[in-house]
C-alpha cells in the first residue's frame, strides 16, 4: 500500500476512533484533464465526472483509492447486436449521475416533469459547478428548456457520508410541473451477488431487518402515508452476499432525511448495474413549479463501509450524533425518564401521578413524565385532542402543583402531547372543522377516533405553534413527548387550487420541521421526543429537531431486543428510548425477570414504565442498582461504537452486544439468553474493539458474583482472542458485564 495512503488510513483510523470531528480529511477535487469529480471522506470516495456529449456520470463508489488511480468515465456499452440490439438505444443504457425523464432512459428518473405544451422530455447536461470547502454543487441544465437542476454534495470528513441533494428552477416563464424528484440516484457495477437490507414491519414490530438479493425486479422501499411510517424506514443498505460479513466486507448504504412520504427505489438494470433512486415518493405528488421559483429536495446520506455492517452501523451513528442531532456534535445524555403509560393509561390525575413521582425519584429517575389523559375532555382516545389545557376534573389547580411536586423531588417534568390530530369531540374542532385534511364534500377516515389538521396552512401551523409555546411558557415543562398516531387519509386542501394541493405532502412536513425548530429557538432547554404509535417517525429529517425517539409500543424485552437490532442497523442508540414494562407483557403476553427488562431496556436510552404501586421492596432494590449502575455506562451505550457479536434471531441460543466507549476505556456487554435447550456448550465470546494492550478490570452490571471461570482483570488482548463462557439457564435471562481499564 503507497506510504501516503496508509498515512490517510491511519490518520482516519484515528479520528474515527476518537470520535473527534476533524476537517482534514474531506476532499472534493474536480480534475479537469478528466473532468472527473473526486469526493472522499473518511475511508471512502465517491466519484463521478462529465462525458464528452456533457452528462453526468458516475465512475466509482467504495473505499478511498489512491490520489492517483487512473480513473475514467466508463465507456458507452455498445449498442448494437449481438449485445444489446436496437431495444437498449445507448441514452437508456448510459447511466447518469442525475438523469432527466428524456432521451429514452428506460430506468427511475432523476426528475420527470411536463411543460405546458406537453413536452415531457427533460435532457440534463452539465453546465458548471462550484466547490466550497466540504460541499461542491452542480448545475445541470436542459438542453433546449428553461429548466435548470442544481445538485448538491456534503461530505461529511470524518466517516465519509455524503449528504446529496436536488433543487429544479424554473427559469423560464410559464409553469412546468414536477412529477417526481429525486434527491439522489446512484449506480453500482455489475456484481452478480448484490443484496439488498431494509428495514419494515409495523406497529408493534418495527425495525425487522429483511434481506434479498438484488434482481432485475425493481423493489421499491416507500412510504405513502404522509409521514415516515411505522410499515417501513427510509433506508437501505447493499452487501454482496457471501463477501460480506457482520465486521467485514463492502456495504454501501443510504437515508432519506424526511418525514413525510418518501421512496427508495433498487433493482438491477439490463447490464446487471444496480440502480437506486431515493426522494420524495412520486405516488400522488405534482408541484406546479411556477416562473421563477425552485423546489428543493430532502437530502439523502449515502456512504460507505468495507467493515460490513457492523462497521456501516457505526459509522451512521458516529455521524448522526456529530452531525444531525441538536446539540453541534455534542448531544445530551438521555436521563432516565419515568412514563406511566402502560400502568395506567388516561386514567392520569394530580395525586395519582404525584405518588408515581415520589416513588420514581426513589430509584433514581431524572425525568418523569406524564402521558396522555392531562387535558381537555379526555378520558379515553374518544375526545379532547386539540384542546392543549389541563383537564378541569384531574388538574383542578392547573399543572402548577404536580410540576413543582416533580422538581422538588429533584427531577425533570415532561408532558405528551399529539399537536397535529384533533378529535372531532374537541372544543378545537368545534371552532375549525375547516382545519383537518379533507376532500371537501367526501367522507373522512377517521382513525383512533382522531382526524389530521392540515399543517399545509399556515393558519393551522401557527396555532399549534402558538398552543405549544403558551403551554411551554405558562409550565415549567423540560420535555415533550411529541406523538403522531394516524397516518394520512383523503389528503385534501380545499382551499388550494387542484394544481396546488398536492403540495400538502410537503408543506406539511416543512411546516412540521418548523414549528419544532421555533419552539426550540423559543425554549432552547425542552427537549423532544419523536413519537409516533411507536416508532412510526424516526428519520434523519425529525432527528435534526428532537432529541431521542420512541422506538416502539412494544416493550416486551426480548421483542424489543429484535426491535433495537433494526434499529441500530440504522438510527444511533443515542436516540433509542427503551422502558422496562410490567409482565405478562401487554402485547406479547411474555414474562421475564426485571433483571432481563432492565439489561434489554439499558441498551439505548433507559426508562421505566412499570406501574410502581405494585412493585415489591425487592423490585425498587433491582431498579435501584440497575438505574444507579446505567448512570455510569450510557455514555459508551449511547455514544460508543456497537457491535452486534449474536443477533436477536430466534435460531441462536442468545444475544450479544457489545458498546465500547470511543477512548477505549470502557466496554459494555450484554449477553442475553433466550432460548436455553439445556445449553452447556455456549461457546466463548470474544470482545472486538478494545485496546489489547490495556488491562480491563470486569463486574456484573447492576452488582453480583462475577461467572466461574471470568477473570476479575485481564489484557484487553485477552478478552479479544480468548473470550468468556457466560453460562445462562431457562429462557430469558441475561447478564451485563462491564470492562473498565
Ligand atoms: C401512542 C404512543 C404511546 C402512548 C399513547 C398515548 O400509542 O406510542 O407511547 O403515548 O399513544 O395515547
Amino acid at each position: 500500500m503507497p506510504r501516503q495512503r496508509r498515512r490517510a488510513l491511519l490518520l482516519a483510523a484515528a479520528i474515527i476512533s476518537a470520535g473527534i470531528p476533524n476537517a482534514v480529511l474531506a476532499q472534493i477535487r474536480y480534475d479537469p484533464q478528466s473532468k472527473i469529480f473526486r469526493l472522499s471522506g473518511g475511508r471512502s470516495e465517491y466519484d463521478f465526472g462529465i462525458d464528452e456529449q456533457g452528462y453526468l456520470r458516475p465512475v466509482y463508489w467504495g473505499s478511498q483509492l489512491d490520489p492517483t488511480a487512473p480513473l475514467s468515465i466508463p465507456a458507452l456499452p455498445p449498442s448494437k447486436p449481438p449485445v444489446l440490439a436496437s431495444m437498449e438505444p445507448s441514452s437508456s443504457v448510459t447511466a447518469q449521475e442525475y438523469p432527466g425523464q428524456g432521451g429514452g432512459i428506460v430506468t427511475e428518473p432523476g426528475i420527470k416533469i411536463a411543460f405546458p405544451d406537453g413536452n415531457r422530455d427533460l435532457v440534463l447536461k452539465y453546465r458548471s459547478h462550484k466547490i466550497f470547502g466540504d460541499t461542491l454543487t452542480i448545475e445541470l441544465a436542459d438542453i433546449s428548456r428553461p429548466l435548470t437542476v442544481t445538485l448538491r454534495y456534503t461530505v461529511d470528513p470524518v466517516t465519509g457520508i455524503i449528504g446529496r441533494s436536488a433543487e429544479a428552477h424554473n427559469r423560464g416563464t410559464v409553469p412546468v410541473r414536477i412529477d417526481q424528484i429525486a434527491a439522489a440516484t446512484m449506480t453500482l457495477p455489475y456484481e452478480p451477488d448484490y443484496r439488498l437490507a431494509y428495514l419494515a414491519g409495523r406497529w408493534l414490530g418495527e425495525f425487522g431487518l429483511q434481506q434479498q438479493p438484488v434482481g432485475p425486479a425493481l423493489t421499491i422501499l416507500e412510504s405513502r402515508r404522509g409521514s415516515t411510517s411505522n410499515h417501513m424506514a427510509p433506508w437501505f443498505a447493499i452487501d454482496r452476499a457471501g463477501t460480506t460479513g457482520e465486521e467485514s466486507g463492502p456495504v454501501w448504504f443510504g437515508t432519506l432525511a424526511w418525514s413525510g412520504s418518501w421512496r427508495i427505489s433498487v433493482g438491477a438494470d439490463v447490464l446487471g448495474r444496480v440502480r437506486i433512486a431515493g426522494g420524495y415518493n412520486p405516488y400522488d405528488f405534482r408541484w406546479q413549479l411556477r416562473a421563477g421559483e425552485s423546489l428543493d429536495t430532502p437530502i439523502f446520506y449515502i456512504g460507505y463501509s468495507d467493515d460490513g455492517m457492523g462497521g456501516a452501523s457505526r459509522l451512521q451513528h458516529r455521524f448522526q450524533i456529530a452531525r444531525i442531532l441538536p446539540g453541534n456534535g455534542r448531544p445530551k445524555l438521555r436521563p432516565v425518564l419515568y412514563n406511566s403509560w402502560e400502568a395506567t393509561e388516561f386514567a392520569v390525575d394530580e395525586n395519582g401521578q404525584a405518588a408515581l413521582a415520589e416513588k420514581a425519584a426513589r430509584i433514581g429517575v431524572e425525568r418523569f413524565v406524564m402521558d396522555d389523559g392531562w387535558f381537555g375532555k379526555r378520558d379515553d382516545d374518544h375526545a379532547g385532542l386539540g384542546d392543549w389545557t389541563p383537564s378541569k376534573s384531574k388538574f383542578p389547580n392547573g399543572l402548577g402543583p404536580l410540576i413543582s411536586k416533580v422538581h422538588k423531588l429533584g427531577m425533570e417534568f415532561g408532558l405528551w402531547v399529539e399537536p397535529e390530530m384533533v378529535n372531532p369531540n374537541s372544543d378545537l374542532y368545534r371552532a375549525h372543522p375547516d382545519w383537518v385534511m379533507n376532500f371537501a364534500g367526501r367522507p373522512r377516515t377517521e382513525s383512533r377516533n382522531q382526524l389530521i389538521l392540515n399543517l399545509a396552512r399556515t393558519d393551522v401551523r401557527d396555532h399549534i405553534l402558538k398552543a405549544l409555546d403558551d403551554l411551554l411558557t405558562t409550565n415549567d415543562i423540560q420535555y415533550l413527548k411529541w406523538d403522531n398516531n394516524r397516518n394520512f387519509t383523503e389528503p385534501g386542501w380545499p382551499e388550494q387550487t387542484a394544481e396546488d394541493q398536492q403540495r400538502l405532502y410537503v408543506e406539511y412536513t416543512r411546516n412540521l420541521y418548523y414549528i419544532l425548530a421555533e419552539l426550540k429557538k423559543r425554549h432552547p432547554e425542552v427537549e423532544i421526543e419523536s413519537c409516533s404509535s411507536g416508532g412510526g417517525r424516526v428519520d434523519l429529517g425529525i432527528m435534526r429537531y428532537t432529541n431521542q425517539v420512541w422506538t416502539s409500543d412494544n416493550t416486551d424485552a426480548f421483542d424489543r431486543l429484535i426491535i433495537q437490532d433494526g434499529f441500530t442497523h440504522a438510527f444511533t442508540p443515542a436516540v433509542m428510548m427503551a422502558w422496562t414494562t410490567d409482565t405478562p407483557n401487554f402485547a406479547t403476553g411474555r414474562s421475564a425477570d426485571l433483571t432481563y427488562r432492565f439489561l434489554s431496556a439499558m441498551q439505548g436510552g433507559l426508562g421505566v414504565g412499570n406501574n410502581l404501586n405494585k412493585w415489591s421492596d425487592q423490585d425498587f432494590a433491582t431498579a435501584t442498582r440497575m438505574i444507579a449502575d446505567y448512570k455510569t455506562i450510557r455514555a459508551t451505550i449511547q455514544t460508543g461504537s456497537l457491535y452486534r457479536l449474536a443477533r436477536p434471531d430466534s435460531s441462536r441460543p442468545t444475544s450479544d452486544t457489545l458498546y465500547v466507549a470511543n477512548d477505549k476505556k470502557q466496554a459494555v456487554l450484554f449477553h442475553m439468553l433466550q432460548n436455553y435447550r439445556a445449553r452447556d456448550n455456549l461457546p466463548a465470546i470474544q470482545l472486538p474493539g478494545l485496546d489489547p494492550d490495556r488491562r480491563y478490570k470486569v463486574r456484573v452490571l447492576g452488582g453480583g458474583d462475577l461467572p466461574p471461570g471470568v477473570p476479575a482483570v485481564a489484557a484487553g488482548s485477552w478478552w479479544m482472542s480468548q473470550g468468556v463462557v457466560l453460562p445462562l439457564s431457562s429462557d430469558f435471562k441475561g447478564i451485563g458485564l462491564v470492562l473498565e481499564e
